[in-house]
């Protein structure tokens, strides 16, 4: 990575303004995940041991500009108060003349954590009056270790950084050397992994790294659209409004020798809600008043054939209903034959994340990215705008 980092300046004495994508799951309250808080620990334990005061700042959630007191970010404050094992004051905002007055009164090791930054439109918004300019008076210098919403050009991960000498910290680092490896150096045979609902998500990824591998397994609610395009009758399963899209997939992985692998049997169910019955069936007879829900054992069966021959594989998505415990079976089994192979191994994206996690997979993968759309943006190959604001080691150098 050609930008600096939180090495490449002196923290010592300042306020250090640091985003981070503490943007987790919560239910009735509680955080259901905490990755995200503790993925961002290594940057904040480095300032506090360097001298610096630090000032953390966040999304949760999209409350379009308005305060949701259910997004507040409180609980998340507490949680990271007990893994750093030292005091965090979260305030009820993160710009105006009571933040203003907080922030002036931190020493060399305290900790604030601001209240939701999409409480304000402005946050999002292209431009914005003053609110930039504000959030950037808080700090001395600007760290961003928010990989997870480096696809985001809104205020505090790009415009926030002209303001302030603006620096990655090592979560940022460490998902751009991983991710960069996989889009500029991977050891063949690569797989890449796709699940999800739909074709028009992943589209970028699908054409940009229909460069990169040598074969796609896709599951989950998009194999429809491309069992349809091949002419298969899909019943009431997900369809996308372009299927043209996933042709053109189709047709260019076909034009670069890329093995293009869908599922060859399926789990059917009229519904996805928990306790609806479901069957398999071989993807030629998926019955007119059914949809899919998971892949079935014998794709399971060629998905591993596949993985076990890999040397890197990059999985992003659920193979199906992932959220109802009778569907998720085949995104478990994908998830242990990736743990299981000696493939690098790196997943992203909320649910097949959430799938590790709940397997206890986590350290059998060599990398599990904070990043959902940023992961994939990434290996769209296009340039973040949340790392593109930040400066370059040469001028921190100088
Ligand atoms: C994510 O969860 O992918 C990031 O925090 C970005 O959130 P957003 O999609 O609401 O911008």
């Amino acid at each position: 990575m050609n930008k600096a980092d939180v090495r490449d300046i002196d923290v010592k004495g300042k306020r250090a303004l640091v985003r981070v994508d503490f943007n987790v799951p919560l239910k009735d309250g509680e955080i259901t995940d905490d990755t995200r808080i503790k993925a961002a620990v290594p940057t904040i334990r480095y300032l506090l041991d360097h001298g610096a005061a630090v000032i953390l700042m966040s999304h949760l959630g999209r409350p379009d500009g308005k305060v949701v007191s259910e997004l507040r970010m409180a609980p998340i404050g507490k949680r990271l108060a007990e893994i750093l094992g030292r005091p965090v004051t979260t305030l009820t905002d993160c710009i105006g003349p009571e933040v203003k007055k907080a922030v002036e009164a931190m020493k060399p090791g305290d900790i604030i954590l601001l209240e939701n930054l999409r409480f304000h439109p402005e946050e999002e918004a292209k431009s914005d009056d003053g609110f930039t300019e504000e959030l950037a008076s808080l700090g001395q210098v600007y760290v961003n270790d928010a990989f997870g919403t480096a696809h985001r050009a809104h205020a505090s991960t790009t415009r926030v950084a002209y303001h302030l000498p603006a620096v990655a910290g090592f979560l940022m680092e460490k998902e751009i050397e991983f991710l960069g490896k996989l889009l500029y150096d991977p050891e063949h045979p690569f797989l890449a992994v796709l699940g999800g609902k739909k074709v028009s998500d992943k589209i970028g990824v699908f054409k940009n790294m229909a460069n990169l591998v040598n074969g796609f397994l896709v599951g989950g609610g998009m194999a429809f659209t491309f069992l349809k395009v091949q002419g298969k009758e899909i019943g009431k399963s997900i369809l996308d409004k372009n299927p043209e899209q996933a042709k053109e997939i189709m047709d260019l992985c076909a034009e670069k020798g890329v093995d293009f692998v869908l599922p060859v049997d399926i789990r059917v169910s009229s519904g996805i809600e928990a306790g609806t019955p479901s069957k398999i069936v071989a993807v030629d007879n998926i019955p007119p008043d059914m949809m899919g829900v998971d892949i079935g054992p014998e794709t399971e069966k060629l998905f591993a054939s596949k993985i076990k021959d890999a040397k890197t594989i990059f999985w992003n998505g659920p193979m199906g209903v992932f959220e109802n415990p009778d569907f998720a079976h085949g995104t478990y089994a994908v998830g242990r034959t990736i743990a299981d192979s000696e493939a690098l191994s790196c997943v992203g994206g909320g649910d097949s994340v959430a799938a590790v996690n709940e397997m206890g997979l986590e350290d059998k993968f060599d990398h599990i990215s904070t990043g959902g759309g940023a992961s994939l943006e990434f290996l769209e190959g296009v340039e973040l705008p949340g790392v593109a604001a930040l400066m370059d080691k040469e001028k921190a150098r100088t």
